[in-house]
């Protein structure tokens, strides 16, 4: 019998340590017994493997395991589920036997992991768009901002990095009944839970908030080093926006319009100028290195209040030319199955998953080369702020890198087409293929034939905003 210890309920860095060590001392998951804090680590009689503490075996051999899951097993991980770090570790045995079942949607175990791992993500997103913080003062005269949460699963850390990111030059204290954060412009410090009393009751300060707000979020004054110091890099593995730490440093300007489009949600908020102002600083996004050799930033165009936004790959290399998307061969494609399915493309709006061109040049041209992983993820910060501002019912996905921007994971198409899939912020996403698949297919008929299944995608799509 082996014993995991791990040091918090939202340990993912320790439960990975002590999955590589156990995995590496070859000790089936029936012979572990997970547990949290200081717990009698002898009852078993066990071998004890603390994450983090070379214990077994030295250093922690790394492992080769589905990007997919990481991505899962972080979320899963925060779950309230007291089975969750076994149940993981199960499946992280099994996909080291077999890699492909990751992507088995009919495996029950991976279902329930799935759908824990999707209640924590909209557990993050709650806490997201529901936290209300009530103005107080310090005792230094300066303004602080408390606001109370009671999360349903152990999200409240991994959501630390989120709100400095948003609110990183006001003081504000974030309370729930298991723990409290609390930002001084610099670090975050933890601090014990709290209950409701302890936050300032009344109406949420929205006037106040939103005027403070819109005013004096200065990216400049965020003091990266003093936070990198004291946010112990433990929690950054543990947090579905792990590039947050990197990006606040990367991207403190993108920050800034990251309030902006935060702002559609205040009352008065001018969606407009806020769509501009993103546009404008996508303009000139360097978050990967497509920037380098493409023309220029393609960004989304259309109604900002459309109910649906259809979301490409990458411009191509028209759009690159012309600024704007799905103008060439494949999005004359995507004009025709449109007005096929009787969907007006002036009401909806249309981006893509990556806003630069990516190209490979042979000779005199410039042949389109496909997105990847890094690519779409870098991107991703664009379409989520586009799609926070527009807030579409439904959002569809035009070929795979529009899906795994998306979705946040790599996806079949035939395996998720043609039915609404759950967002986190409760709209919905559909997924289909790309018009430029169509383009691609040589026989007449089969072609015909695709193209109809594409228009009955759309179609179906469109209905449920009718
Ligand atoms: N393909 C895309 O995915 N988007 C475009 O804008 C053009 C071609």
């Amino acid at each position: 019998m082996a014993i995991a210890t791990l040091q918090s309920e939202d340990d993912f860095a320790g439960w990975r340590d002590a999955a590589r060590r156990l995995v590496a001392a070859r000790v089936p998951p029936h012979d572990v017994v997970w547990q949290v804090g200081d717990g009698a680590t002898d009852l078993f009689g066990g071998e004890a493997i603390v994450g983090g503490e070379a214990i077994v075996g030295g250093e922690a051999p790394p492992l080769r395991v589905p990007r997919p899951f990481i991505d899962l097993a972080g979320a899963a991980l925060l779950h309230t589920e007291p089975a969750r770090f076994g149940m993981l570790y199960t499946m992280l045995t099994r996909l080291i036997e077999q890699p492909r079942l990751i992507g088995d949607r009919a495996d029950p175990q991976l279902r329930r992991l799935e759908a824990m791992a999707r209640q924590v993500r909209r557990d993050i997103h709650k806490m997201r768009a529901f936290l209300r913080f009530r103005e107080t003062v310090d005792d230094d005269g300066v303004p602080r901002f408390v606001a109370w949460f009671t999360p349903e699963h152990h999200i409240v850390r991994a959501n630390a990095a989120f709100f400095v990111d948003r609110f990183a030059a006001m003081r504000w204290s974030i309370l729930t009944p298991a723990l409290s954060l609390h930002w001084d412009g610099a670090i975050v410090r933890e601090g014990p839970g709290a209950v409701r009393g302890d936050a300032p009751g009344g109406d949420p300060a929205e006037e106040v908030w939103k005027t403070y707000y819109a005013s004096i979020f200065n990216p400049a004054r965020l003091k990266v080093g003093a936070m990198l110091k004291e946010m112990p890099r433990k929690y950054w593995h543990a947090m579905p926006e792990t590039a947050l730490v990197g990006e606040l440093i990367a991207g403190a300007r993108a920050r800034e319009t990251g309030m902006i489009a935060k702002a559609r949600t205040a009352p008065g908020g001018n969606v407009d100028a806020a769509w501009a102002a993103l546009r404008g600083e996508a303009a000139h996004c360097t978050r990967c290195d497509l920037y380098r050799d493409a023309t220029q930033t393609v960004f989304g165009e259309g109604p900002l209040d459309a109910q649906m936004v259809f979301v490409g790959e990458q411009p191509g290399d028209q759009e690159d030319l012309a600024g704007r998307p799905f103008v060439g061969p494949a999005g004359q494609m995507f004009d025709r199955a449109m007005a096929a399915a009787k969907i007006d493309r002036a009401g909806v709006y249309v981006t893509n998953a990556v806003k630069h061109f990516k190209f490979e040049q042979r000779g005199k041209r410039r042949i389109h080369a496909k997105p990847n992983a890094g690519e779409i993820d870098a991107c991703r910060w664009w379409i989520e702020q586009e799609r926070a501002l527009i807030r579409p019912r439904i959002t569809v996905a035009l070929g795979a890198t529009a899906a795994r921007s998306l979705l946040g994971k790599a996806v079949t198409i035939s395996a998720v087409r043609g039915r609404p899939i759950a967002l986190a912020d409760e709209s919905e996403a559909w997924v289909t293929v790309h018009p430029s698949y169509l383009l691609r297919i040589p026989d007449r008929d089969e072609a015909q034939a695709e193209f109809d299944r594409f228009v009955e995608d759309l179609k179906a799509a469109a209905a449920r905003v009718a």
